[in-house]
């Protein structure tokens, strides 16, 4: 065990929640199609995508003789089939609007398929670890603070705001499949993400061009969002190059996922969620309690 102060959550999988997707407007982030079809581009990754992490960790299922270990793979198995079913209405609602989610979703497929089955089990727990990071820090910079998506339809903001919540409480359980059981050289584990950002940045940035396409924008107003938008996420002062640091830390030997703080307001989502039993007002709360 490292020195560093760990900080943990108790996962807890909560179902059928409702965040009446159907309800939302087209351009759903402050009418800016840009930034909306990034997110949605990276929204419908996540069904398969989850899919695919609980693939690889139960390629290692018969190896874990941890029981603890055993009984919070099986909770994070159970929350990312929610997260699965939950970002499906979203995909619903993109498929509404003209958008060609089943390619998308196709290719995707592909995708893992091969890296399942012509891939080790190591790599493919690196990759899953990786994206696990990469999800819990989005989730972190996300709702720290509460301009980063003051113009988000609150619907939406609820619905990312319940997942982000429940990557925090599983973000280390396929990184301690992979440490304890999944023997994975340390520069498969350093390669993985650096590769899964470039893929994950590189379709969402793609994936959203072919959206916006369908949305009726012509090359040269694309290419005029992209140039104006993308500095919203990765430039010198973007939403994700906020989170650096602690991406970096993945390559530090002695890393492990609890070395970083749960968000500040992660108590106030779960208080609000007891008290009104509505995840949209729960969502509304945890991110107005950003700073
Ligand atoms: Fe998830
Ligand atoms: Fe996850």
């Amino acid at each position: 065990m490292n020195a560093f102060t760990q900080y943990t959550v108790e996962p807890v999988v909560r179902k059928n929640l409702n965040f009446k997707l159907e309800e939302i407007p087209r351009f759903w982030f402050g009418g800016d199609p840009f930034k909306t079809r990034m997110f949605d581009a990276l929204s419908l990754t996540f069904p398969d995508g989850e899919r695919y992490f609980i693939e690889s960790v139960r390629l290692f299922r018969d190896k874990i003789k941890d029981p603890k270990l055993q009984l919070r793979v099986a909770d994070f198995i159970r929350q990312e089939a929610q997260h699965g079913m939950a970002h499906d209405k979203m995909n619903q609602v993109m498929k509404d609007q003209g958008m060609p989610v089943d390619q998308f979703i196709q290719t995707l497929n592909k995708m893992f398929k091969f890296e399942l089955t012509k891939r080790s089990p190591a790599y493919n727990i690196a990759m899953t670890a990786a994206a696990e990071h990469l999800t819990a820090l989005m989730a972190d910079t996300f709702y720290s603070h509460k301009e980063t998506l003051q113009d988000a339809h609150p619907y939406v903001r609820a619905l990312l705001a319940w997942h982000a919540i429940e990557e925090m409480e599983h973000r280390d359980v396929a990184f301690d499949v992979m440490k304890q059981v999944g023997e994975v050289p340390e520069l498969t584990r350093k390669f993985a993400l650096a590769f899964t950002t470039v893929l994950m940045l590189g379709f969402t940035t793609y994936r959203a061009n072919i959206m916006l396409k369908h949305d009726g924008f012509d090359r040269l107003s694309r290419l005029k969002m992209t140039v104006k938008g993308l500095p919203w996420f990765v430039g010198s002062n973007g939403m994700l190059t906020k989170m650096r640091k602690p991406y970096a830390e993945w390559f530090k030997q002695d890393f492990h996922p609890s070395q970083h703080p749960i968000i500040a307001q992660y108590d106030v989502w779960l208080k609000t969620l007891a008290e009104t039993n509505d995840p949209i007002q729960a969502g509304e709360a945890f991110w107005q309690a950003g700073k």
